[in-house]
């Protein structure tokens, strides 16, 4: 009998190892501290993880009802009200979802049918393009304003045709760090008010939002929200990337399509954890802190580079900082990545990574949710440029 593995045709042939996974690699490699992918080096408040002990001792520990535990959908409900002035019901239109990641692809399954366009703003996160490929539709990729990161309403109106089923946009953005102001939000509920296209929000940062200003969820326009599925992730609220629970809000015919999928997609997401957030959001203190705790770390990081020549960008929201390189070096911005873990000894992400085109505007990113000493003695090296 022989042995043989059939060969795949690729339903993803272009997707390989992500830039994340290689920085970090490179990273361990080199000894490098690494600011490259996006998670913190701090452990999450213990009272999380105390809360989610007791939920495993009580017996919290088999399938929970499939959109999720009803008193963190409750939880939810409420936060999402003290944050946006807008009720969601935790019955049907509130779901718990495997992280953001899971949320996103199961939006996209639920509403895209094979040769839909989906539009996407370049730079974007890296899931988008090969969920709306596994979907069988069409990803149409619209420049964000290189420099800016502003959206161009001109150019995503113009991407708006009789297959455009939806936009999926995120404030504050990865990896640019902008955030969407509420002119930006009415400009885009203007927009699509004569269309029937659909909106996936991805508001993982929602509570880093800095310098007083206040993040514009779509659930706070009517007309946005009516079409909207919004995506949120307590692994970036709360400290735990590796717990992977998140949720997904959106008006009851959209979230009953939605949990369609989600039922044989995931079914249910870990139980302890949904009952361990659930008790821990009876406080609202930790989520409400998060904006000036971020904001203290990126006031350190940039205070830190401004005597080097790298070129500090705004950073509005989430917890990134891109900066300009072409004072320091000529080499394009993966180059100048794997030269900066390899020589100065701090990992970083070329933003050409976030393009379909590979677009290089000489812009690399440095994530700050890392411990103060993490920062400093990345600091120490990266004034040496
Ligand atoms: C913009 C954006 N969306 C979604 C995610 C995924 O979130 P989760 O870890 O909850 O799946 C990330 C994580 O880096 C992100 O940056």
């Amino acid at each position: 009998m022989t042995e043989r593995t059939p060969v795949l045709t690729s339903r993803l042939p272009t997707v390989g190892t992500t830039i994340f996974s290689v920085m970090s690699a490179l990273a361990a490699k080199h000894g490098a501290v690494n600011l490259g992918q996006g998670f913190p080096d701090f452990d999450c408040d213990s009272a999380l993880v105390d809360a989610v002990h007791q939920a495993m001792r009580a017996g919290h520990n088999q399938y929970p009802p499939m959109p999720g535990v009803p008193a963190l959908r409750q939880a939810v409900a409420t936060k999402i009200e003290a944050a946006s002035a807008r009720r969601y019901c935790p019955d049907n239109e509130i779901t718990i979802t495997a992280g953001a990641t899971q949320a996103i692809l199961t939006a996209i399954l639920a509403i895209v049918h094979p040769g839909d366009e989906v539009i996407v703003l370049d730079p974007c996160y890296d899931s988008y393009v090969p969920n709306i490929a596994l979907a069988g539709g069409k990803a149409v990729r619209v420049p964000l304003t290189p420099g800016s990161f502003r959206p161009d309403f001109t150019k995503i109106a113009a991407a708006i045709g009789p297959r455009t089923r939806a936009l999926i946009i995120n404030s504050p953005h990865n990896p640019s760090a902008s955030v969407w102001s509420e002119a930006d939000m009415l400009a885009l509920q203007e927009l699509l008010a004569p269309t029937d296209v659909l909106l996936i929000s991805d508001e993982v940062y929602e509570h880093m939002v800095y310098d007083g200003a206040l993040h514009q969820s779509a659930a706070r326009f009517a007309g946005l929200a009516a079409r909207a599925f919004i995506v949120s992730s307590f692994g970036k609220t709360f400290h735990v990337t590796g717990w992977k629970v998140g949720t997904v809000a959106a008006p009851a015919p959209l979230t009953a399509e939605f949990r369609k999928v989600h039922q044989f997609n995931v079914f249910t997401v870990n139980t302890p954890m949904q009952h361990g957030l659930a008790a821990y959001l009876q406080d609202p203190t930790p989520w409400q802190q998060l904006p000036a705790f971020y904001q203290a770390k990126r006031d350190l990081f940039r205070q830190g580079l401004e005597g080097s020549r790298l070129k500090l960008l705004p950073s509005s929201g989430s917890y990134f900082q891109c900066v300009d390189i072409s004072a320091v070096s000529d080499l394009s911005e993966a180059d100048f990545c794997q030269w900066l873990t390899r020589e100065i000894g701090v990992a970083a992400i070329p933003l050409s990574a976030f393009y379909g085109d590979g677009f290089d505007q000489r812009v690399v990113r440095f994530c700050y949710a890392k411990k103060d000493e993490t920062l400093r003695a990345a600091l120490a090296r990266l004034r040496r440029l």
